[in-house]
This record gives structure tokens, sequence and C-alpha cells, in this order.
């Protein structure tokens, strides 16, 4: 299993999500699964992060290979800026753009990514603590820490309402989506949602930290896609 490490990721608790445990399982799990892919020399894939933090999971992702071209997306224009300092430190700021978007708003061009990658807020939350601002407006300390961890009732706003509805539409086709969970957000159930539109579904990695018991699920398009 290959191991994700970068050391120079930029971050600010009090700015953007600070990597963790989720953080290097979501890397771990798609250097690993894409081990075979990235080795070639023909590698050449169009990548989208969905909710960039500090930048460490697109940037490790983009030092793989010459040939990766990353777009990292978050409501959070100060993760836009660490995701920036990250990419710079290690010196891939060539193969990462970022944009400060809800989800993956800005992109009209369908069938678009091989790999999408999304470590969502996922902690079950009461819903007065759910970010529902636009991207202009995350500007406060409490916005910002909201937005990185709140997921509403099961921890899968994000999940349910941005990422399953658009997933099979902007996947290029054999593209991935790798995305965490949580054992508490009901991984049956999304991966139920996930069949409905389409989409087959996989438990790629799993790993206990502290409490929680996290996973990432592997999502493939397949030939009978629908968009519901
Ligand atoms: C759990 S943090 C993960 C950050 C980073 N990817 C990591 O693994 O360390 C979730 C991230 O999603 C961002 N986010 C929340 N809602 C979003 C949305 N609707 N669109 C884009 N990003 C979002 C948050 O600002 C936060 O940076």
């Amino acid at each position: 299993m290959a191991l994700s490490r970068i050391a120079l990721t930029s971050y600010r608790a009090d700015e953007c999500y600070e990597p963790s445990d989720d953080t290097f399982l979501l890397a771990d799990a798609i250097n690993d699964d894409l081990a075979d892919a990235l080795k070639s020399e023909y590698c050449n894939m169009l990548a989208v992060e969905v909710g960039c933090g500090s930048g460490y999971v697109c940037t490790s992702l983009a030092l793989n290979s010459p040939h990766i071209q990353v777009v990292a997306t978050d409501v959070n224009h100060l993760a836009a800026k660490h995701t920036a300092q990250t990419a710079r430190n290690h010196k891939c700021s060539n193969n990462v753009d970022i944009v400060l978007c809800n989800g993956l708003d800005a992109f009209r061009t369908r069938r678009l990514f091989d790999v999408l990658m999304c470590n969502p807020p996922y902690v079950p939350t009461e819903d007065e603590e759910i970010y529902t601002t636009t991207p202009e407006t995350t500007t406060n300390h409490n916005s910002v820490i909201n937005a990185a961890f709140a997921g509403g009732e099961k921890g899968r706003l994000l999940v349910d309402s941005v990422l399953m509805p658009q997933l099979a539409d902007y996947l290029w086709k054999e593209g991935r989506a790798y995305v965490v969970a949580l054992h508490e957000n009901d991984v049956g159930e999304i991966q139920q949602d996930a069949k409905a539109r389409g989409l087959e579904s996989q438990v790629v990695m799993e790993r206990r930290a502290d409490m929680e018991r996290l996973c990432v699920l592997r999502f493939t398009t397949t030939t009978t896609t629908t968009t519901l």
C-alpha cells in the first residue's frame, strides 16, 4: 500500500481544515488504487478535488506525475489560498488549478474528469450547524470550520445534494470518483443510491481513527449510467 507523504502542507486550523486521518486515508486510497495508471508513461489525467482544504490530497496526487492536471474547488477562499501555497511549496503549481465554487458549479462541460476526489464534511450535525451561504460570504471563523465538518443529518449533505446527482455527468467514461465516508453516514445507503444512478461502487480502503470508522468509496460509471 502506498502511503502518501507530503511535508510542506500550508494550513492554519482557524482558516481551513487541518490535514487529519481522513485526509491521509483519501490520499493513500487514491495513490494506491491508481498506482498502475500513475506509473504509466502515458498517464494523462484530469482530476478534480471537491473541497480541497489545505491542498494535501490534490497536491499529493499532482506530485505523482507531471502529466496529471488537478482542479481543486472549495467554498472557503482561505482554503484556496492554502492549497495554492501547498502546491507552490511542492513545486507543482503548474499542475494544480484552484476554483472557488460550490461543488462542481464552475464547470459546464460534462464528462470532463478522469478522477474525482472528495473528503466531504461528513460529521452528522444539527441543521443549524450547516454552512449554507455562498463562497463570497465565507469570511468568519465559524463558517470556515462548519463548512469543513458539518454534514447535516447523516453527515451526507454534500454527498447527497451535490456529488451523487452530478458524478455520472462529470466523470469521463471509465472515470473514477473517490469519496470518504464515515460508518455513521450509512455507507450501504450511499452505495444503493449510487447503484440507482448507474454507478458501481466499492470500498477500496478502510481505517479506524480514534472513535471514527472511516472508509473510501470508489464509484465508477457503467455503460447504462442514467441521470436521475
Ligand atoms: C473535511 S474538509 C476536507 C479538506 C481536505 N480535502 C482534506 O482532506 O484535508 C471538507 C472541505 O470541503 C469544503 N466544502 C464544504 N462544502 C463545500 C461545497 N459545497 N463545495 C466545495 N467545498 C466544500 C470545506 O470548506 C472543507 O475545505
